[in-house]
């Protein structure tokens, strides 16, 4: 068990990660906690995650119901989340009824603005159970729902008051999204610490067979970063774009693609990843040695080293609408060498266009 801490004055919290932490969730909940939960989970998640919780709650007196949303990134959006404020409203949820995710980045995100909105804002507690928001999309309060023109286009920064990370979840996930989560991990090795990238690259094999000590490692490895860089930058006018690393590119393939499965949203990351690094072996000089090191890891770890073959123009426009965008120039996270990303405003089109054609 590990627990770690976002410093953000008064509204810090705790990320607690460990083996079967859903069964025992009243010792995480905050001193402060209401004596009323709502879970919203997908049917997926429920049948396999919901009891452990369930049994949780009633362990500690905590009275409970269940809110399910339908399953997948195409349901993220003001549907599912009119769903979630219609049932608030019925189930006579109060400002201070804790909200609690029960489940991957997508039951996270849409949960959090569900809990950001309504009645102005009510408790959120993040249960993840997935890789990818383990390390990720479950810490740092960014929450969205998608828009039909864009991904996340609507959403709030909302922190939640504790985010309870059970890793014996992750027994279920299916392997493919537990790959497409590991893309996240090493991100942060990549763009944020070299020596946590030598780390993976030694104990790639343990991480992808599942051994539990090393998984519950590099998830509070990857949460440490993310915890600080969020300290420091909650709103993302720094640091924390470097968070980004490999997503101006992978945010294209997965618009590319209308989000439709066929490139998860880790391996259009990894996909991403190579990008900027070939990108940054023209830009900031990375050495061709490290790029290398860069592509094999990925390589190594099953995820995808090249996106779709698509027109340089579809690329461009695509990567055009990301969020870093800023007076019409695409930015990009680049490194300059492993573990030191840096976010760049002054690449060529040519580079860009020869990174495009591979
Ligand atoms: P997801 O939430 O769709 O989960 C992937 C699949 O796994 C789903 O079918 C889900 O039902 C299933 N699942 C979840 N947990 C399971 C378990 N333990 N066992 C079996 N099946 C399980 O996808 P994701 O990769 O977790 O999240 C992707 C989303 O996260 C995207 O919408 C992305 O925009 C968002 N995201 C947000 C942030 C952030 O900072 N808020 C960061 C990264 C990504
Ligand atoms: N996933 C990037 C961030 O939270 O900023």
């Amino acid at each position: 068990m590990q627990t770690l801490q976002v410093a953000l004055g008064e509204r810090s919290y705790p990320i607690h990660v460990g083996d079967g932490l859903l069964g025992s969730i009243g010792q995480w909940l905050p001193a402060t906690k209401s004596a009323r939960a709502i879970i919203v989970t997908n049917p997926t998640v429920a049948s396999h995650h919901l009891t452990a919780l369930h049994g949780g709650l009633t362990r500690a007196g905590i009275s409970h119901d269940t809110v399910l949303v339908p399953d997948g990134e195409a349901h993220k959006d003001w549907r599912a989340l009119n769903t979630i404020h219609s049932r608030l409203i019925e189930l006579g949820a109060e400002r201070s009824t804790m909200l609690m995710a029960l489940g991957g980045g997508v039951v996270g995100d849409l949960a959090g603005f569900a809990a950001a909105t309504y009645q102005r804002g009510m408790p959120l507690v993040q249960l993840p159970t997935t890789l990818l928001a383990q390390v990720d999309s479950s810490v740092g309060g960014k929450t969205a729902i998608n828009h039909p023109l864009g991904k996340n286009m609507i959403g709030a920064f909302y922190q939640p008051c504790v985010v309870v990370i059970d890793t014996s979840t992750l027994s279920t996930l299916p392997q493919r999204q537990y790959v497409a989560g590991l893309a996240e991990v090493l991100k942060y090795g990549a763009a944020c610490d070299v020596s946590m990238f030598s780390w993976l690259e030694s104990s790639l094999e343990l991480l992808l067979a599942r051994d539990a000590q090393t998984v519950a490692r590099s998830i509070a490895q990857s949460c440490r970063i993310k915890a600080a860089i969020v300290a420091g930058d909650e709103r993302e006018t720094g640091a924390r774009a470097m968070l980004n690393f490999g997503h101006t590119f992978g945010h294209a393939i997965e618009a590319a693609t209308d989000y439709d499965g066929s490139w998860l949203h880790g391996e259009a990351v990894a996909a991403g990843m190579v990008m900027a690094g070939e990108l940054s072996v023209r830009v900031t000089g990375l050495q061709s040695g490290e790029n290398l090191r860069l592509r094999e890891l990925i390589k190594r770890a099953g995820l995808p080293i090249q996106g779709p073959r698509l027109e340089t123009e579809h690329y461009l426009t695509l990567m055009a609408r990301d969020k870093k965008v800023q007076e019409g120039a695409i930015r990009f996270v680049l490194l300059e060498a492993l573990g030191k990303a840096c976010l760049r405003s002054d690449v060529s089109m040519e580079d860009i266009v020869a990174v495009l054609a591979g």
